[in-house]
């Protein structure tokens, strides 16, 4: 299966989001990854709910919203209502991981969990029937632009033994430091959605950038 490319927002030009969105679709992008956050659980404030409503209706892409935020809970049904296909939590924002990832499912939106470069997998055992994704992030999440970190294809590989283990078709996805040179290896290693902000938006032809992460 070929894997999906996720261009991150972060890098688009913010003063113009919906005409990137546009950009992202003539493309060829399979989705539209949105890094939300919060300024507590990661060091950086990115945007809400209002934006995503109002970038809603300029593309049909799917919206992969990336909640880098603390208690994400609050928000879950926020996010759905304006326009989020997917929501991703991180395990280390939720004291009752169980409870959001239901809460997730009961919206209608497919259901993801993203562990941080030090999180292990183990946080997942209890956790990988009620998800229809894993995000592995291979930076510690905040910024785009920053070095992948080369533990993360170990973490991967590891990851899809687990599900293949378990007989769980999963999406795993990663995200961050994601780039030509790098994505061949978190192909093979099982991979299923890469994520890439700076290595799009930094590029002069965003379609041979999505072609070319995608192999
Ligand atoms: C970081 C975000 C990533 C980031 C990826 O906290 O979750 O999605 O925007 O950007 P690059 O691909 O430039 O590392
Ligand atoms: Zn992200």
């Amino acid at each position: 299966m070929p894997v999906l490319v996720a261009p991150s927002l972060l890098s688009a030009d913010f003063a113009h989001l919906a005409h990137e969105l546009r950009r992202l679709e003539e493309a060829g992008a399979d989705w539209a990854h949105l890094d939300v956050m919060d300024g507590h659980f990661v060091p950086n404030l990115t945007f809400g709910p209002p934006v995503l409503r109002a970038l809603r209706p300029h593309t049909t892409l799917f919206f992969d919203a990336h909640l880098m935020i603390e208690r994400p809970e609050r928000w879950i049904e926020e996010y759905r209502a304006a326009g989020a296909d997917g929501i991703t939590v991180h395990a280390e924002a939720c004291v009752h991981l169980h409870r959001c990832l239901a809460q997730i499912r009961a919206t209608g939106a497919r259901v993801g969990v993203s562990l941080n470069p030090a999180t292990p997998l183990s946080a997942l055992e209890e956790s990988l029937d009620s998800v229809d994704l894993v995000l592995l992030m291979s930076v510690n999440p905040g910024f785009g632009g920053q070095a992948f970190i080369p533990q993360t294809l170990s973490k991967v590989r590891r990851l899809r033994e687990m599900c293949t283990a378990r007989a769980l078709s999963l999406d795993i996805q990663v995200d961050g430091g994601i780039n030509v040179h790098n994505a061949p290896a978190l192909r093979e290693v099982g991979a299923s959605v890469l994520v890439a902000g700076s290595a799009v938006f930094g590029a002069p032809d965003l379609r041979a950038a999505i072609a070319a992460l995608r192999g």
